[in-house]
């Protein structure tokens, strides 16, 4: 039976009130992810230090990532953010080889390049794959950057400057085939597309929870493929890291045997609440059900900007998109703040205006863009 996804879009407030298609940005808030922040308040006022609650709130994020991208607990490592999951993998990596290529792609967000570079200090060679003459990066540029020297090939999902969706299962087949291990930041995909790290065969997995999982800044996650952990050795550690959190030994570095020896300190308590009421959210709806929901939504979006003469930038076909739509225009910061007059709450990088869905957004959400758009034609690059 399909959700009720009428009921679900009452759960969140700010629905009655704006047009809000920027979860790629930060996603609404929802009814119960609210209530469970309180109930970190109610605690810390009647409780004061529930430590035994705030671990387990911590291992139910885990567990719910898990199911989230089909994988297992023992494979996820609760981090800070994307980028405290790259640093601790990068950290993880030998570059003193013949094999120090990192591969990544014109279409990486910052902090995903940013940190591969980071690490030419240790001997690592960064490669960018480039973006066709259409936009676009085919499969082929990957196969022509990856081979026998790369140690990692490291690529976002969707793109976010213009929710172009890359062909990761046929890198990650290019990538096996020469040895080299592949991470995939699914930031801008996971909660509203299916991320099956198994399926899509990853060897490593990043992203964030205040997008489309629901939750809050302040909290991401490193999922690293089970038969991989035990041989990666990061030096970005913590005693959070440690095999036994209880023991307090100063004397060595003893890592956890699973995925948490890429965690670090203190988890960040409050957000573990928020994030477990969001993650319950998705695992409650579906992410193939949700997946559905989106596809159905960008399509009629794009549709829709082609009737009014405003094509979206973003690939058309489904499998070269996902949750995001963008339009080029001319001047994008004024478009953005005359939408936002009108309650209709979008992003935008480079010149593209992007609209981002989730499963709580409905046909009228995209007729109120569209709307606002051919009013607002003039600005149209
Ligand atoms: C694709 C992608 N990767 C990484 C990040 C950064 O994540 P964090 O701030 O958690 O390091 C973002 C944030 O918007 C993103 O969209």
């Amino acid at each position: 039976m399909s959700p009720d996804f009428d009921a679900l879009r009452r759960r969140f407030p700010v629905l009655e009130r704006k047009t809000y298609l920027n979860s790629g940005s930060y996603c609404a808030l929802a009814d119960t992810v609210r209530d469970a922040i309180n109930a970190y308040m109610e605690d810390r006022l009647m409780v004061g230090a529930n430590w035994d609650v705030w671990v387990a709130k911590n291992e139910a994020v885990r567990a719910l990532m898990a199911q989230v991208l089909r994988a297992q607990a023992d494979e996820i490592a609760v981090t800070a953010s994307a980028s405290a999951g790259i640093n601790a993998l990068a950290s993880a990596c030998d570059f003193s080889g013949e094999r120090n290529k990192v591969v990544i792609s014109d279409f990486e967000f910052p902090t995903n390049a940013q940190i591969w570079h980071a690490q030419e200090q240790r001997g690592a060679r960064v490669v960018h794959v480039p973006r066709a003459a259409d936009g676009y990066i085919p499969l082929e540029s990957f196969a022509r950057a990856i081979d026998e020297q790369t140690q990692i090939v490291a690529v976002t999902h969707v793109c976010f400057r213009n929710g172009a969706m890359l062909d990761v299962a046929g890198i990650a087949r290019l990538a096996h085939a020469k040895g080299a291990k592949i991470m995939l930041d699914c930031y801008q995909s996971v909660g509203a597309l299916t991320v099956d790290v198994k399926r899509l065969d990853v060897d490593f997995a990043v992203g964030g929870m205040l997008k489309y999982l629901l939750g809050t800044a302040g909290l991401g996650f490193l999922y690293v493929r089970g038969e991989l952990v035990r041989s990666l050795h990061p030096s970005h550690t913590g005693w959070f890291a440690q095999e036994n959190i209880a023991a307090m030994d100063i004397t060595a570095n003893r890592p956890s045997p699973t995925a948490r020896r890429f965690e670090a300190g203190t988890p960040a308590v409050v957000n573990c609440y928020a994030v477990e009421a969001g993650l319950k959210i998705i695992q409650e709806v579906g992410t193939d059900a949700i997946e559905a929901r989106v596809r159905k939504l960008t399509e009629l979006c794009m549709a829709r900007l082609e009737d009014i003469g405003w094509p979206s930038i973003t690939p058309r076909p489904q499998h070269r998109h996902g949750p995001m739509v963008c339009v080029r225009a001319r001047q994008v910061d004024q478009l953005f703040w005359k939408l936002m007059a009108e309650d209709i709450v979008c992003s935008f990088r480079d010149d593209n205006l992007r609209a981002t869905f989730h499963f709580y957004n409905n046909e009228e959400d995209v007729e109120a863009l569209v709307g606002a758009l051919a009013r607002h034609r003039a600005q149209f690059q």
